[in-house]
């Protein structure tokens, strides 16, 4: 594995922010010393522009650059590099009132009114016409300027809109998709049901709040449509910027398991993937520790969406959010702790929002390295002690997390299972369940990767795939090989139930011929009230693990029961099964548990795997990168009390220090362990 750095002309790694310096014009001493505050602090690049179209652009033709190529100029003599956003992220109030089909149409057909953020129509002609203009101007001025070092399109795109643009849109994109055939989408989408054949495509609408939201394939189709409309927009955006420099890498700023896009479809049009991430600490719903592996999680699932390269966080705040029901502080070291984190687990960056705060408006209380009141205070002295941090362990930049386990999460199957007309309705829960098994295999020691169903499997040793829902074509077969190979796969209840239009397989769940992989197959789904409880017994075991939300009852073919259910009419049947394939192992696990109890079966398939697992003491979260026969070794403490592992050996980074035994971390403290393999 070769090391890749994102940015090589930055020798290291990104410590950044959003800056917002168009809100400071005319103030030039503010913006002077933000630039000596940014040095103290160790900040090497600040991403501009992002919601300045009314400050390029205050009336319709009438143009001011002059003011970033100042702050850009300045910001470069003075050794720190540009991230220059697209501004579509808002759009100015003379462009929705001259051209109101920019505004979107919510989905009981009402327009949106001019204000708020993120909500252009993707189909808006005038829209499209208007931001080439801008962006092209843009690009034309900054597209070679020694500072800039990527673009950010937009702004955490996301929503979608009803107007007619996107409808008609919407009909062009399905007749396209089902070969102009209607008789071909009326079968995929199985109209014949309550009457919904539709005799032309001009019929289809999108679902409206009240109107066709009871057709499975239509639901899912819109969303898979609104991925698409975002990408080509988005897509109109970075061919202007490329034409003006093709040398410039292109980011988006992803939002942290945002529903509304397909991001593994988003991320093949960008050349990095960064994301924002603003978990909420110390909540009191879930220990600290359960929060930061759920981060580590999400690191996992962002880096994944390009596994050849580092990733960036491109948001986190200091200190506290304001727009969260409960905006709580970060406690002291948990910044840091953070920050490492998330370049152990592949990111090249630690961003902010955002730089200085905004005096007025909406986030004038959200977190920033520069406070109100200037410098002297816990938050910069913490987010300057990132910056000495980046700079000791800068030579991890570029390299790699190399796992050997995948979990399985796609978008489509998301949407499909939220759709869903069965189980507990109104939550089945898939997101936390993909965290729970991420979280588990992880304690267990192993590092897993987040990937698509569709994506190649040829890297890894374990698949982990809770729920799999959608078949897509090919993904059995492509399992089934996997396991014959010699790969250890656990699926669960909810596993094969639908083609990728969403009509149920035909003879047997799990559908497409898995059921003889697993060597079961799923008879009936039983759905538990909130207070409900079964429990599982595993073989040759007294305890029992607790079971709850859903239980399928299944029949065994040719598969080894390992788990039986305790209670109910179906006590005694099978509830954990696997079968030995090939070379490998099939795990079926029929019941929701917590991923914990079924460590046990974890543990068996890391050892079956060959996979030397990383087991730590409680409350540390440990990852690795590696590149060029270097592995770095990243321990975090997630308590906030002295924390130690044992058998330590290589160079920390950050105390700058040999360890060769016990290594013992303070408080949230952190180590970059370096040693060549
Ligand atoms: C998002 C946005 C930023 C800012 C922050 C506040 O991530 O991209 O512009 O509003 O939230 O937390
Ligand atoms: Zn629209």
């Amino acid at each position: 594995m070769k090391k890749q750095p994102l940015f090589p002309v930055l020798n290291g790694l990104l410590h950044g922010g959003d800056y917002n310096p168009d809100q400071w014009l005319d103030r030039p001493d503010i913006l002077a010393q933000d630039i000596e505050y940014m040095k103290k602090a160790g900040i090497n690049c600040v991403s501009l522009g992002i919601f300045s179209w009314s400050s390029y652009e205050p009336r319709e033709g009438e143009y001011h650059f002059e003011w970033l190529k100042n702050v850009m100029d300045t910001l470069y003599a003075n050794g720190i590099y540009t991230i220059l956003a697209t501004p579509s992220g808002a759009k100015p109030a003379w462009l929705d009132r001259k051209y109101p089909d920019c505004l979107r149409v919510d989905n009981m057909g009402i327009r949106y009114h001019h204000g708020d953020r993120h909500n252009y129509c993707m189909s808006s002609e005038n829209f499209r016409g208007k931001l080439k203009n801008i962006n092209s101007m843009l690009a034309q001025r900054f597209a070679h300027h020694p500072g800039l070092l990527m673009w950010h399109i937009s702004n955490e795109m996301g929503g979608d809109c009803f107007c007619p643009l996107c409808q008609q849109k919407f009909v062009e994109y399905l007749r396209n998709k089902f070969d102009n055939d209607i008789e071909k989408l009326n079968k995929a989408w199985w109209t014949t049901f309550w009457s919904h054949k539709y005799s032309c495509f001009e019929e289809i609408e999108p679902p409206f709040a009240n109107g066709s939201i009871d057709i499975m394939g239509l639901m899912l189709e819109w969303r898979r449509f609104t991925t698409w409309n975002m990408i080509d927009c988005m897509k109109s955006e970075i061919e202007v910027v490329k034409a003006a420099n093709p040398d410039i890498p292109v980011t988006a700023n992803l939002m942290n398991m945002y529903n509304g896009l397909d991001y593994r479809a988003l991320a093949k049009e960008i050349d990095v993937v960064s994301w924002d991430s603003y978990p909420r600490f110390h909540n009191d719903w879930e220990s600290f520790d359960d929060t930061m592996r759920e981060l580590a999680y999400s690191h996992a699932v962002f880096r994944c969406l390009k596994k050849d390269k580092p990733f960036m966080l491109m948001e986190c705040t200091p200190s506290l959010t304001n727009w969260q029901a409960y905006n709580k502080l970060k406690r002291p070291g948990v910044m840091r702790l953070q920050a490492v984190q998330a370049v152990a687990t592949g990111s090249d960056t630690v961003q902010y929002f955002q730089i200085r705060k905004s005096r007025g408006s909406f986030e004038q209380y959200h977190g920033a390295v520069i406070d109100h009141a200037g410098i002297d205070n816990r938050v910069f002295r913490e987010v300057s002690e990132v910056g000495d941090i980046l700079k000791k362990i800068d030579s991890v930049a570029g390299t790699k997390v190399n796992a050997k386990a995948a979990l399985l999460f796609d978008w489509d199957n998301r949407w499909a299972i939220q759709d869903m007309q069965a189980m507990c309705v109104a939550d089945k829960k898939y997101e936390k369940t993909l965290v729970d098994f991420w979280r588990e295999f992880n304690r267990c020691g192993a590092e897993v990767d987040v990937i698509s169903s569709l994506d190649d499997f040829s890297d890894y040793k374990i698949i982990i795939a809770p729920m799999l829902y959608i078949l897509h074509p090919g993904v059995a077969q492509r399992l089934t090989e996997f396991v014959k190979n010699g790969g250890q796969l656990l699926a669960t209840y909810l596993t094969g139930y639908t083609d990728e239009n969403l009509l149920c397989h035909l003879g047997g769940f799990p559908g497409d011929n898995l059921s003889d992989l697993f060597g079961i197959y799923s008879e009936e789904m039983d759905t538990l009230f909130p207070s409900d409880r079964n429990g599982i017994k595993f073989r040759g075991f007294e305890n029992k693990i607790e079971v709850f939300d859903c239980c399928e009852i299944l029949k065994v073919k040719d598969a080894e029961v390992i788990g039986r259910y305790t209670d109910d009419f179906y006590k005694d049947t099978p509830a954990i099964t696997v079968k030995c394939f090939g070379d490998g192992s099939a795990y079926y696990v029929a019941a929701r548990t917590k991923a914990s109890d079924l460590a046990p079966i974890f543990e068996q398939m890391i050892k079956n795997a060959g996979i030397m697992p990383n087991v730590m003491p409680p409350m540390i979260d440990y990852h690795e990168r590696v590149a060029d026969g270097e592995v770095y070794r990243f321990y975090l403490n997630l308590s906030d009390k002295e924390n130690c592992v044992a058998d330590v050996k290589g160079y920390d980074l950050i105390s700058e220090k040999e360890i060769c035994g016990t290594l013992t971390l303070s408080g949230y403290g952190t180590a970059v362990v370096k040693n060549i393999k």
